[in-house]
């Protein structure tokens, strides 16, 4: 079973220039708490993104091209998998049909000139389950809140 993760902005905007286009201290701990000792799929240019293989998780990683430096899968095996789809864009709008949950934080701002964007999951098939709003901390650049979507 698949479950994706994502924090996205107000219009749904999730990167900017090959980054996040914030510093969310308090998502990052949120985002290891659920992921850690499991696998994780992206694709490679959120692999291109980490400062590396994040403790405690394996890595998975969507490519047309070979890489000799990290494990290489493609979606017809990644779908059969266990574990986290942790995006980008590209990757979101792939494996969307085929997550059981999606576990979104919704940063409170509007991105300037974002160049990444999560999908429209208005009609997927999915229902609010969870929502938890919490003020920014000191390690926060905003507000967020915490969403949980499970299909119906
Ligand atoms: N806010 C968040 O939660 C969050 C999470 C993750 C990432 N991000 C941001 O999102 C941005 C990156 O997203 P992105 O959409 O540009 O890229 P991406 O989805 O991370 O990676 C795209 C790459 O995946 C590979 N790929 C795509 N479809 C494939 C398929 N069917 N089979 C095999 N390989 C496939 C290709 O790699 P090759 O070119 O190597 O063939 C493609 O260039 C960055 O700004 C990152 O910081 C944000």
């Amino acid at each position: 079973m698949l479950k994706m993760i994502v924090a996205c902005d107000r219009n749904g905007a999730i990167g900017k220039d090959g980054d996040l286009p914030w510093r969310q201290s308090t998502d990052l701990q949120y985002f290891k708490k659920l992921t850690i000792g499991s696998n994780l799929i992206m694709g490679r240019k959120t692999w291109d993104s980490l400062p590396g293989k994040l403790p405690g998780r394996e890595h998975f990683v969507l490519s047309r091209n070979e890489h000799s430096d990290i494990t290489i899968i493609n979606f017809e095996d990644a779908i059969k998998m266990e574990g986290w789809i942790i995006g980008g864009g590209e990757i979101y709008e792939l494996f969307l049909p085929h997550v059981s949950q999606i576990y979104r934080t919704i940063i409170n701002t509007r991105v300037e000139n974002a160049d990444t964007f999560f999908p429209d999951i208005t009609g997927e098939g999915f229902e609010l389950t969870d929502e938890e709003f919490l003020e920014a901390g000191p390690k926060d650049d905003h507000d967020m809140t915490f969403q949980v979507w499970t299909r119906r």
